[in-house]
């Protein structure tokens, strides 16, 4: 059972300046409400209330700002700045004390995930005792992306980052689920040619032990990207489309964590005032209402 998670928050977001020269990428907005409401919505629908947040080191005021400790939203949000970026798998180094004995799932802070029945999968994917998961889904340029090839059987038999000509369309997106030996597994990694720890090779030293599974997202869901400035705007279309026409929020906290019964009412209101007078407070006020 996975009961902590890590948002990786990092990285300065250089294709997005001079957006990012002042302010963390996972900070600008997907519609209304910052990029790593997101990701933590994720970790949230999953269950998990304990949480590591990894970001860059003079920028932890920034995210402490809107997120706090998360006692708002009914969660423990620890954060840890990172001196330089050195690829994904060292939040598992860099999160080492938080993680304990633990396993751990891992978020990054600029993926977009909404589809039907996320909340059973993730449920699903926590279950997990030992070895790691990964969510699978399509996408139209592997090449930019961790790909997997699966065989007849829907298992995995390949793992590659960023491959040019790919036969799968079938990108590894940015929601892990590993047992701790993930830890010693980081430790035991070389820098890639890019001068990066991969995730990739994280992951294959699982598949080599046939300890991988993989899961899907499904045909009907979105897995969306936020990588450059015009995929931010889509991200924001697709929420803003979804939430005007249904009335109901995505990644809305305070809904998540009442609803999972981490928060009373009383935090709600509490919420609205940390808000101040906005659509997403009005929104607060109509879930107090129901
Ligand atoms: C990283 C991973 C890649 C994964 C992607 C998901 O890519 O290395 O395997 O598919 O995140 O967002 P990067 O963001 O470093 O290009």
């Amino acid at each position: 059972m996975i009961k902590k998670g890590i948002i990786l928050a990092g990285g300065y977001g250089t294709r997005m300046s001079p957006l990012t020269k002042a302010v963390n990428k996972q900070l600008l907005p997907i519609y209304d409400k910052p990029l790593i409401f997101y990701p933590l919505s994720v970790l949230m629908l999953a269950g998990i209330k304990e949480i590591l947040v990894i970001v860059n080191k003079g920028q932890l005021y920034q995210f402490k700002k809107v997120l706090e400790d998360g006692s708002r939203f009914g969660v423990k949000i620890k954060y840890i700045e990172q001196k330089t970026p050195k690829g994904l798998p060292d939040a598992f180094i860099l999160g080492e004390k938080f993680i304990g004995k633990d396993n751990i799932a891992l978020i990054l802070g600029d993926n977009f995930f909404y589809a039907q029945s996320l909340t059973k999968k993730l449920k699903d994917c926590i279950k997990l005792s030992s070895g790691c998961k990964v969510l699978l889904h399509p996408v139209n340029s592997p090449e930019l992306y961790g790909v997997a090839l699966l065989n007849k059987n829907r298992k995995v038999i390949k793992l590659k980052e960023k491959p040019k000509g790919s036969k799968s369309n079938l990108a590894v997106t940015g929601l892990y689920f590993f047992d701790n030996r993930v830890i010693n597994y980081s430790k035991s990694l070389k820098p890639s040619k890019r001068n990066e720890l991969e995730i990739i090779d994280l992951l294959n030293k699982y598949k080599n032990q046939n300890k991988l599974k993989a899961e899907f997202l499904g045909r009907g869901g979105a897995w969306l990207d936020t990588g450059s400035i015009s995929d931010f705007y889509n991200t924001s279309s697709f929420v803003s489309a979804l939430e005007n026409r249904q009335g109901l929020k995505i990644a809305c906290l305070e809904e998540i964590a009442f609803n999972n019964g981490w928060i009373k009412k009383n935090q709600i209101l509490n919420a609205i005032k940390f808000y101040g007078n906005c659509l997403y407070s009005q929104y607060l006020k109509k879930i107090l209402k129901q």
